[in-house]
């Protein structure tokens, strides 16, 4: 089920502005890369076109190829939604749909793919969902409740089981855990170790040590300086950023010397 990404030469824009510039890099299935640097680097905007996402913004378009699997995600003919079904995405704040039962949430993308399901099927993929999610015995009792009614953590997890039950290949998460507190971000943290097994995972992070406790790969990102592209500085085995990086901005950064 896990896919590998190869990205070659990706410019990002919004409109006229190059926001990020020139990145290159493989991503292998069943493994967990973590997306670092300082604020408006482009992490976000470079993530979103993994699963096409970047482009629902008016005037926002890339050069440059993303293959999935050999595939090129902005090949003629391609289907986005297609794409975003194959590619799930988790964002930064938990957002289920509040007033919608935690049951519906889990089968909301499910619905959306216009998937008919038999009652007993939706049962089951709710539940494989939402134990995927490490969520299931905190909820089983009260499935039919408001997405709204349960913690940030939860919530947090409740979108990862909707992001896994439409079944995608690979999934994205966008500072999944800046909005979490620790014990809730532990839960995520293990939840991403689970999830490896099966998924490509690709996941941005402010902290540091997140970035050094999930991820095998860590892709660094800088600007160097307002209204510039964000560029790919280094990318490598998790261990090597951060104990021998290469270049020394990558070195000042996960020492915290900015950003
Ligand atoms: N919708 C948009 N329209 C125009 N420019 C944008 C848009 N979204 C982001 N940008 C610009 O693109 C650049 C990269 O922003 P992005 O949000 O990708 O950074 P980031 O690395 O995710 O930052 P942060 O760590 O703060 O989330 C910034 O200069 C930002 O102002
Ligand atoms: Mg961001």
């Amino acid at each position: 089920m896990s896919k590998r990404i190869e990205v070659n030469d990706l410019n990002v824009y919004y409109s006229k502005f190059k926001a990020v510039e020139g990145v290159s890099m493989v991503i292998e299935p069943r493994s967990v890369t973590a997306f670092i640097g300082p604020s408006g680097c482009g992490k976000s905007t470079f993530i979103r076109t993994l699963n096409r996402m970047h482009e629902v913004i008016p005037g926002a378009y890339v050069e440059g190829e993303v293959l999935i699997d050999g595939d090129d995600l902005y090949g003629p003919g391609v289907d986005p939604v297609l794409v975003r079904r194959q590619v799930g995405m988790v964002f930064q704040r938990p957002n289920p749909f509040p007033t919608m039962s935690i049951r519906d949430n889990v089968l909301a993308g499910v619905k959306l793919n216009n998937r008919r399901i038999s009652k007993t099927d939706a049962d089951e993929l709710v539940e494989k969902s939402l134990q995927g999610a490490n969520l299931w015995n905190e909820v089983k009792d009260r499935l039919e409740r408001p997405g709204s009614s349960i913690s940030g953590g939860q919530q947090q997890r409740l979108c990862i089981a909707r992001a896994i039950a439409v079944e995608p290949e690979v999934i994205l998460m966008d500072e999944p855990c800046s909005a979490l507190d620790p014990i809730s971000t532990l839960a995520i943290e293990d939840l991403i170790e689970e999830l490896k097994k099966d998924y490509t995972i690709v996941i941005v992070t402010h902290n540091m040590q997140q970035a050094s406790r999930v991820s095998d790969k860590t892709a660094f990102f800088n600007i160097a300086g307002t209204g510039k592209p964000g560029k790919l500085i280094e990318y490598d085995d998790t261990s090597v950023i951060f104990s021998n990086p290469s270049v020394k901005d990558t070195e000042d950064y996960v020492s915290g010397k900015f950003g």
